[in-house]
């Protein structure tokens, strides 16, 4: 060990990462595919809500979810360190930080973060992603024909880099008509709305190329139909089509509302939703778009329907394409906190879905619906149970034995860590020349178990 010291040394080490499956054949919830009704019959809802009441307790479902998260978020790791004759380095130390979660729950914001240090501070301090309101849109950027100003955009995303924040993009257009800039809905001649919506599409898509993780395209295309009756049936095709040109690398999303919240949807249901994603994709020259399903999440403030958000999510889930929640809120109401708890852990064990983003902010930001804090920035109870989740869905160093004996046959060894990527460190309480590091990325394509052998060249 003479020539070991403090610090990394390649030449020493090497890292071989085994992927040993164990395939999960007692799948605890495979009967959840029972629940799974709505893609073959979109009359069946009314059942899937029945099903729910009578087959779980709420502990059981808990129990449950509990099981998927461990299966579908973490991996199962053991680490070896040996020598390069295989003898295990007695007593090494194994030390891990997790330095970027895979999970991301995130939170809109709005300009109002541009003119308040402390909404600033409470952001920062709390997500790695976010989406803006309304400084993105078309009806933001271009108030005056012609006249584009992108001030509000452009600061945000600068505060978001700064701050390691990702950006979804939201959104390039929405299908509402009431909701295009004044000017264009006073536009009769079909033409002139098509350039003037070319234009629209080049100029924000151009404008935050690589930048951004993903793009609403046309926003709520199931529930309106605007450029569809003003440029034909396949308008939002084409639109996604021109976008995917401009940014081939940026996910493109369909983006709905009431596809999970409300049982009782008919436009945007998730059979709807998810054929209106397979429709864009199928258009000539779209079948490499990367494309996702967005469901808004604003929810009632009733009990939301556990039962019926995992069918449609399986639902949205089942052409494999991402899911995610961008909108997630519900009215103020007495159990508010623990309904919107209710709603993120039941998303958060689907696996089709990669993220959240939650309506929300400190009472300065103006989202009236889930304020997570006071005007002193002090945590609502909606805010701790959004803190308690990003704590949860984050890996706490001091969750993770802090020291690994050796031993190729103790199972008890392994350590199950959240998907994210990690920095570990090796060493030794006696050899104190003994140290190195290296990244680990642990991700759900890397199977259910692997095994990290770090070898010491001595
Ligand atoms: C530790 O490193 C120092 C120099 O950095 C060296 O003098 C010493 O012999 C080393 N000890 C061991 C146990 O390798
Ligand atoms: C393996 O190598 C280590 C370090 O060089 C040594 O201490 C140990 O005795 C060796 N074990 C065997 C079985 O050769
Ligand atoms: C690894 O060691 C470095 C240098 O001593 C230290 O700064 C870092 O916090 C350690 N990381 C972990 C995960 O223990
Ligand atoms: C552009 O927008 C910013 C922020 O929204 C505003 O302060 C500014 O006055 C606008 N510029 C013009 C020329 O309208
Ligand atoms: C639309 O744009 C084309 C090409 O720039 C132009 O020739 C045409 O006149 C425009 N149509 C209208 C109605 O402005
Ligand atoms: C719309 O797209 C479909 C599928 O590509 C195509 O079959 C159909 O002819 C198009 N309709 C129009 C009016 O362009
Ligand atoms: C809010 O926080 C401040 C300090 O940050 C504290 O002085 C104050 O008592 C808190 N208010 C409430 C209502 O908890």
């Amino acid at each position: 060990m003479k020539n070991f010291n403090n610090g990394f040394f390649p030449s020493m080490l090497f890292l071989l990462i085994c992927l040993v499956y164990s395939g999960l054949a007692n799948d605890p919830f495979s009967h959840s595919h029972s629940l799974k009704t709505e893609s073959e019959d979109r009359e069946a809802k009314i059942s899937v809500t029945k099903l729910s009441l009578k087959q779980f307790s709420k502990k059981e479902w808990k129990l449950k979810q509990d099981q998927l998260i461990e299966k579908i978020r973490k991996n199962k790791v053991r680490f070896e360190v040996t020598y390069n004759n295989k003898t295990a380095v007695k007593d090494a130390v194994i030390s891990l930080k997790q330095t970027k979660p895979f999970f991301l729950l995130g939170c809109a914001m709005n300009f109002r973060i541009l003119q308040s240090e402390g909404y600033r501070k409470w952001f920062a301090s709390r997500f790695a992603i976010t989406s803006f309101t309304n400084e993105m849109k078309w009806y933001t950027t271009e108030k005056v024909r012609g006249q584009e100003n992108y001030t509000a955009a452009d600061s945000m995303l600068k505060f978001a880099e700064e701050n390691d924040i990702l950006v979804r993009g939201h959104t390039v257009l929405w299908d509402d008509p009431k909701m295009q800039p004044s000017w264009v809905e006073n536009i009769k001649d079909p033409e002139d709305v098509r350039n003037v919506t070319l234009n629209r599409i080049n100029s924000v898509m151009k404008r935050y190329k690589g930048k951004l993780t993903g793009w609403d395209v046309v926003n709520e295309n199931l529930h309106w139909d605007y450029f569809e009756k003003m440029l034909g049936v396949n308008a939002s095709s084409r639109f996604y089509n021109l976008a995917y040109k401009l940014d081939p690398d940026v996910t493109l999303f369909v983006n709905e509302y009431n596809t999970i919240e409300n049982p009782g949807e008919v436009t945007a249901t998730p059979v709807k939703v998810k054929d209106k994603m397979e429709e864009i994709l199928a258009y000539q020259g779209n079948e490499n778009i990367k494309g996702a399903i967005g469901a808004q999440g604003h929810f009632s403030p009733i009990q939301p329907n556990l039962a019926y958000m995992r069918s449609a999510l399986d639902t949205l889930g089942s052409l494999g394409l991402p899911v995610w929640i961008t909108e997630l809120d519900m009215p103020k109401c007495p159990n508010q906190a623990k309904y919107i708890e209710e709603i993120l852990r039941e998303v958060y064990s689907h696996p089709a879905v990669e993220g959240i983003i939650i309506f929300a902010g400190p009472e300065v930001s103006g989202f009236d619906k889930l304020t997570l804090a006071d005007k002193d920035f002090n945590i609502t109870e909606t805010g701790d149970v959004i803190d308690k989740l990003l704590k949860e869905w984050h890996q706490k160093t001091s969750d993770i034995p802090n020291i690994f004996m050796v031993d190729h046959e103790n199972e008890e060894e392994d350590v199950s860590l959240l998907h994210g990527l990690y920095n570990v460190n090796v060493s030794h309480p006696q050899i104190k020349n003994f140290s190195t590091s290296l990244r680990l990325e642990v991700t759900k394509e890397m199977g259910p178990r692997q095994v990290v052998r770090v070898v010491i060249n001595a």
